[in-house]
């Protein structure tokens, strides 16, 4: 393990592979892992069940600022809490992937869950889960915005025909033309309205860009972790 507390960031579009791959990337080596995507589906998740109108952005940013969020951090276990709620499966519902977009381009939205998400990165910093070990931390704007400081920042990229392919087979079992464009909301037009408040299509100066279209799974980890050691004596 580093000596010092690592902060990997990685941003990157949706069916890139960035949550499966940052989590095996944290367990393997001894992080914690905060899945900022999951926030924002939790606060949307929230908006609907408190009956909010996400067209009305002053009731959502005033939902959000006191939702009653708990998340794990163990790359293990990612559970997501709201009160005494487990909703962990419920903010993969695609009720929830087709309008989480509309809480997410809310600035004053992103302001609270991006302080949340610097705190809990100092926190694990500091001891928390990984005892100080540190945390990779995956998203949209991570890289950028959240932790443009992180002492890694990868892009976790890959061809939209790759990205359709592998979000249809997790979503309907198979990458069938059918499948693929029942997909084409939940990945194109989803990181169309995302790209409009973050910048996950390019990396930006310092960002180490991996492309996973022609890697498997295994292969993404390696080329995620060769940044890593490229930085830090791990
Ligand atoms: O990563 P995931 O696909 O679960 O993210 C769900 C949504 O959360 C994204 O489509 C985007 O609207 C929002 N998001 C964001 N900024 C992040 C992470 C996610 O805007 N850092």
């Amino acid at each position: 393990m580093s000596a010092h507390p690592l902060t990997i960031a990685i941003d990157g579009p949706s069916g890139s592979g960035k949550s499966s791959v940052s989590k095996e990337v944290a367990r393997r080596l001894g992080l914690a892992y905060l899945d900022t995507g999951a926030m924002y589906r939790a606060a949307a998740w929230w908006c609907l069940r408190e009956g909010v109108d996400l067209d009305d952005a002053e009731s959502v940013t005033a939902v959000v600022d006191t939702m009653p969020l708990t998340m794990s951090v163990d790359p293990d276990d990612t559970t997501v809490r709201m009160d005494e709620f487990n909703i962990t499966e419920l903010i993969r519902d695609s009720a929830i992937s087709t309008r989480v977009s509309k809480v997410a381009t809310n600035l004053d939205v992103r302001a609270i869950l991006q302080n949340l998400q610097r705190a809990r990165i100092a926190a694990e910093r500091n001891g928390g889960f990984s005892g100080g070990a540190g945390i990779v931390a995956k998203g949209r704007d991570i890289t950028t915005v959240v932790a443009p400081d992180a002492d890694v920042r990868v892009l976790l990229t890959a061809s939209e025909e790759a990205r359709l392919a592998r979000r249809a087979k997790d979503v309907h079992g198979t990458a069938d033309a059918q499948a693929v464009e029942a997909t084409k909301d939940e990945v194109l037009r989803r990181d169309a309205d995302d790209s409009t408040v973050s910048q996950f299509q390019i990396a930006a100066d310092g960002v180490v860009t991996v492309d996973s279209s022609d890697l498997d799974f295994e292969q993404t980890v390696a080329a995620v972790i060769a940044a890593v050691r490229s930085v830090s004596a791990l």
